[in-house]
């Protein structure tokens, strides 16, 4: 038995109701094994700023900091996104979130489920088998940088910055995890052109010396994002800076068949948060079509993190049930759809019959 604190932060759009079936799932997961997770939602975001006026209060950043792990839906409303004027946003309550919390590091894992491989626009036998994870830098870089408009009003700029140390602190981990799966590493920059990326190949050139049982690669981002859809299998891990890995993970989701299925972790100091890759959806919201296996396998990972894999592993073999009987949204089931809530009790249910199961 063990007691956790979790924060949940549902967010705008359909990030409530995904999280609502995380939170379903973990506490199936608590009733199951006996555990006790305290779950309990805070504003962050848009919602945050119609609330308080500011997108990450203290109040949020406070329980974060003293939550054991943080579950986050989506943020973002077209309202802002439509203002290039607006002072305050709700993306800055993430990055701020982020920052504060020291999460630099963004693993968002990418497989194509064999079951889901026609739902991909890719053909089959190019994405069959593929299995990979992205590192993404998630402290640093452009989006930290310093920004603004030049003294005459006619330009604008955003500083992109690496010290050795965000270097150095991220690639770690990646030669780590490389080690453990199939001992490759892809560095994705832009080292013909920046001088960060050739900062970046310095480290990582380095560090190999470190993880000798690791090969590493060095491609250009825009070679990478065309590899990643003409031959995806050959990636293990892949590391890059921030924004390339923005950009980068949501062209894997193709793989996937579904931007609804892909979950992150964001790792750093204590508390980590995990969250779907996807963002707030708002035309969906409401509508009950969200798919909520993307915040699901999110909870798997916060799981894992407490080192509580048992468990994990329950939550993906339910995962797993729901998608090879097709209990699916929509997007995934055009025939005979579900709903996010119809997915996500089936999932619950299925790990709280699974001690049945297991005994029949
Ligand atoms: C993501 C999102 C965020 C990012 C936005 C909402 C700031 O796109 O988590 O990938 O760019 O990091
Ligand atoms: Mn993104």
């Amino acid at each position: 038995m063990v007691s956790k604190k979790i924060a949940v932060l549902p967010g705008d759009g359909i990030g409530p109701e995904v999280c609502r079936q995380a939170v379903k799932v973990l506490e199936a997961v608590a009733t199951r094994f006996g555990h006790r997770f305290e779950m309990q939602s805070y504003p962050m975001g848009a919602c945050a700023i119609d609330a308080t006026g500011n997108p990450l209060p203290d109040e949020t950043l406070d329980a974060c900091r003293a939550a054991d792990a943080v579950l986050l839906g989506a943020i973002g409303d077209p309202k802002y996104d439509n203002d290039p004027s607006a002072k305050v946003r709700p993306e800055q309550g993430l990055l701020r979130l982020r920052k504060e919390l020291g999460l630099f590091a963004n693993i968002r894992p990418i497989t194509a489920y064999d079951i889901l491989l026609p739902h991909s626009p890719l053909k089959q036998d190019r994405i069959q088998g593929t299995d990979m994870v992205i590192f993404r830098e998630l402290t640093g870089g452009i989006y930290f940088g310093a920004k603004g408009r030049t003294d005459d009003g006619e330009g604008a700029y955003d500083h992109c910055v690496y010290s050795r140390h965000e270097i150095r602190r991220i690639a770690h981990m990646a030669f780590q995890s490389a080690a453990g799966r199939r001992q490759r590493l892809t560095l994705v920059d832009k080292a013909n052109v920046l001088e960060t990326s050739r900062l970046w190949r310095e480290e990582v050139r380095e560090m190999a010396h470190q993880y000798p049982e690791v090969t590493v690669d060095y491609l250009l981002v825009d070679n990478a994002a065309m590899q990643m859809i003409l031959n995806p299998k050959q990636f293990d891990v892949i590391l890059t800076e921030n924004m390339f890995g923005d950009i980068i993970s949501d062209e894997a989701s193709v793989i996937a068949g579904s931007m609804g299925l892909l979950p992150s972790a964001s790792v750093g100091a204590e508390v980590a948060l995990f969250e779907p890759i996807h963002g707030s959806y708002p035309q969906a919201k409401g509508k009950g079509i969200a798919n909520p296996i993307a915040t699901i396998l999110s909870a798997a990972m916060l799981l894992e993190h407490l080192e509580l894999n048992e468990e994990a592993a329950l939550v993906r073999e339910a995962v797993d049930e729901a998608l090879n009987n097709g209990v699916l949204t929509k997007e995934l089931n055009t025939t005979a759809p579900y709903t996010t809530e119809e997915v996500g009790n089936y999932i619950a249910f299925w790990i709280a019959d699974s001690s049945e199961k297991q005994w029949n």
